[in-house]
Parts: structure tokens; sequence; C-alpha cells
């Protein structure tokens, strides 16, 4: 059940954790919050069956269509909703729907066909359009950050984005070269880039990677994004609490009781959240961990997919009163 030669990353410990494993699970509602080519939803949608029904979003119109059309071959006859936009408002679209989904999943980041793309401006390995938009309609590019930002702002972002030990040096550089001309392209950031760090040590990657991911990060808001998709799972569980209990904050109907939510981050700044998101409802009593230490690759896993080695899977159970740990259709295990 493969995706055009596209390896899902994590795959088996996200069926697992969103599925009863070696059982059937027909007739739950699984919320792919990042669609991409499909890679996990065909695998979750085999375990639910042509009764269940598979919510797609994804920023990127191109993946949520391909996404769709490989639920469609590999599980004829499942219902298939989709939504193109930010993850951020999926839970709206699903209570709009009077649909609760009984398992999730965020696999954050972009996908082969975006990073492999030139035309997008994601990667320094090719030359191409300074954009990294990964919604290829969204308000700013690349080159538009950094073509206005203030030196004082570039040397932030690349910091607090990049985790970039010297983000002085390369904005002064940007800075310096965008009075010469525009900045409109990969290869001339990544050699402005190249030449600020020269004889810097940057640990054996190429000396663009941290300020690139700074950059893709600030295009997309994916800081922001996911804060905010945290925040609906939060108000999704709370939801699920009965009117007048002590758990106080917005309540957005979109999580079935016992539902199963997973998270695959790609950098620390992206893991710190999830982290203390599922943590603080463990606390509160309105989940369990599930996966509490995260889940990495295994070695195979990384010699055949190198994008999957800096993966790791985070995953909660929501509780509720109503039905306590074990009450999602179709996602439930012990
Ligand atoms: C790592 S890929 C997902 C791959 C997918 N799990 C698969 O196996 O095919 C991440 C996808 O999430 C999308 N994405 C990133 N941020 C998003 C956001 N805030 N809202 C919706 N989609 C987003 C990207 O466009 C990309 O297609």
């Amino acid at each position: 059940m493969a995706t055009s030669g596209h390896i899902p990353v994590l795959l088996q410990p996200v069926v697992d954790l969103l599925t009863l494993t070696g059982q059937e699970h027909t007739g739950g509602v699984f919320a792919d919050c990042t669609a991409g080519l499909g890679g996990h939803a065909v695998h979750i949608a085999a375990r639910l069956g042509p009764t269940g029904t598979v919510i797609l979003n994804d920023l990127d119109a191109g993946n949520l269509a391909r996404a769709a059309e490989a639920v469609r071959v590999a599980v004829p006859g499942i219902t298939i909703l989709t939504h193109a936009g930010n993850f951020a408002s999926l839970p709206r679209f699903i209570a709009s729907h009077g649909l609760r989904a009984t398992c999730v999943l965020a696999d954050l980041g972009f996908a082969s066909t975006q990073v492999d793309n030139p035309a997008r401006g994601l990667s320094f390995m090719h030359d191409g359009p300074l954009d990294m938009r990964l919604d290829p309609a969204g308000p700013v590019t690349a080159a538009d950050l950094v073509a206005t930002m203030t030196e004082q702002e570039l040397v932030q972002t690349i910091a607090e984005f990049g985790e970039e030990k010297h983000p002085k040096p390369i904005a002064r550089r940007i800075v310096q070269a965008r009075q010469q001309g525009a900045i409109t392209t990969t290869a001339q950031l990544a050699a402005i880039i190249r030449s600020a760090l020269a004889g810097k040590p940057t640990g054996g990657i190429d000396p663009a990677t941290r300020t690139f991911q700074a950059l893709r990060i600030a295009v997309n808001d994916e800081l922001g994004n996911l804060d905010a998709l945290l925040d609906e799972i939060s108000a999704g569980a709370r939801a699920l609490q009965p009117p007048g209990s002590t758990h106080t904050g917005p309540r957005t109907e979109w999580l079935a009781p016992g539902a199963r939510v997973g998270i695959i981050s790609f950098h620390s700044l992206e893991d710190r959240p999830v982290k203390h998101t599922f943590a603080n409802l463990v606390k509160a009593g309105l989940a369990r961990h599930v996966i509490k230490d995260p889940l990495g690759p295994t070695d195979d896993e990384q010699r055949t997919n190198p994008r999957s080695r800096s993966a790791k899977l985070r995953g909660i159970q929501i509780t509720s009163n109503d039905s306590g740990p074990s009450g999602a259709k179709g996602c439930s295990h012990g």
C-alpha cells in the first residue's frame, strides 16, 4: 500500500498508536492534519474500512488531491472529506460537519513533493525562486522576508528558529548583499550564508541549513500554527468534560471520547510545545500518555528513509468523564 515511492515516517508506530493492533477498526473517524501524499492515511484508512471516515487536511492543495486519490484507491467506498487550509482551522471544520475524530495525526513539516521541487524554493540543494511557502497562495515568501526584515529581526529569526550559533554575520551579509540588488533565489541566499560563515565550524552540515530552516518556519508561521493546533486539542479534551467542570478555557467539540492523538515532530522547537501540552493534559486528568518518551526511527528506517532521522512521535489518549479512556470507537486499545 505504497503511495508512489513515498515512505511515511514511523509508519508502524503511528498505526499502532492510532488504531488497535491486529484488529478491525471499522467506522472510526481519522483526522489527518497534514495529509501530505496520504502515506499514513492509506494505512489508517485500511484499519477503519469502508464504513470509516477519513478527513484529510493540507495547506498544499496539490498534496491534498494526491492524498485523497491514494485513500480512495486504497479503500474504495470509504468516506473522504477534504479541507484545504491550516490545520489550526481543521477542528472547526470537523465540528461543523457534526463529526468527532476518533484518531488524529499531525506529521509536521514538509513533504518530498515540496522540498524536492526547486520551484518551491525550500532547499539550498537546488536553485529556485526564494519562496518557501507550503501554501503556494500564502501571503509572504522568503524573498519578501529577506528584503524587508531589519538586520536585528534577521538575527533574531535566524537565532531563534534556526538555532544558529552565528546569526550576526549572516544577517550582516544579507543586509550588505541586498543593497547591491534583490536576493531572489535559493542559490544566491545559500552563497551569501556560506560566505558569511566561511571558516566557522558548522557541525558537518551545510552552513545554509539552519538559516533555511529559520526562514521556512517564519514564512509559514510553523510554530504559531502548531501552538494553535495544540490549543484546539486542549479545547477538544475540555469539551468532553461535563459543563461546569473545573476545566476552564475554550471548548471545541471535535474529539471523540477516548480519541488518540499522535504528533510527529522533527526538531526541538516543535517537540517542546507538544511535550508540554500533552503533559499538561495528562496532569489535568484530560488525557493519558500512550507514548510518553518519544519514539524515534529504528536503524533500519533511518537507513531506508534518511528524513526519518530526527523524527519523534508522541501520543496521548483523550479521557472523558462519560466513557473513560477507551471510549473511542475504532481507535481504542488497552
Ligand atoms: C511531512 S508531510 C506529511 C506526510 C504524510 N503524513 C504522508 O505520509 O504522506 C507534511 C505536510 O503537512 C503540510 N502542512 C505543514 N504545515 C501545515 C499546516 N499548518 N496546516 C496544514 N498542512 C500543513 C505540508 O504542506 C505537507 O504536505
